[in-house]
């Protein structure tokens, strides 16, 4: 059953940057802020363990700071290797000001 996380408001997070939220089921789930709207990844890396919140966001892609291998945030299409696996993607919307993302 895919439940509705509340990734809180639209203004914390500033075009360009990103944000971490756990989810329910135990899941650490990446909001970034792009150009064209808001959109939820996995944190962690596919690589290997790492959040991908403590690399960076540049346009669409997220770096992980462990091995340098990056991801494109809007298709989860690993972009750069050691990266090779894609990230899961999660669909998100936006209801009076708050970041909702189905997980
Ligand atoms: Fe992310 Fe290795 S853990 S590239």
């Amino acid at each position: 059953n895919d439940s509705q996380l509340d990734a809180g408001s639209i203004n914390e997070i500033k075009p360009g940057k990103m944000k971490r939220v756990d989810a329910d089921n135990g899941k650490r789930i990446l909001i970034c802020h792009l150009e064209d709207g808001f959109y939820a990844v996995d944190d962690m890396c596919t690589h290997e363990d790492a959040s991908l919140y403590l690399g960076c966001l540049h346009g669409d892609r997220v770096h992980c700071s462990l091995h340098g291998g990056e991801f494109n945030v809007k298709t989860g299409e690993a972009m750069v290797e050691p990266a090779e696996i894609p990230l899961q993607t999660y669909p998100v919307s936006i209801e009076d000001g708050r970041i909702l993302v189905k997980v």
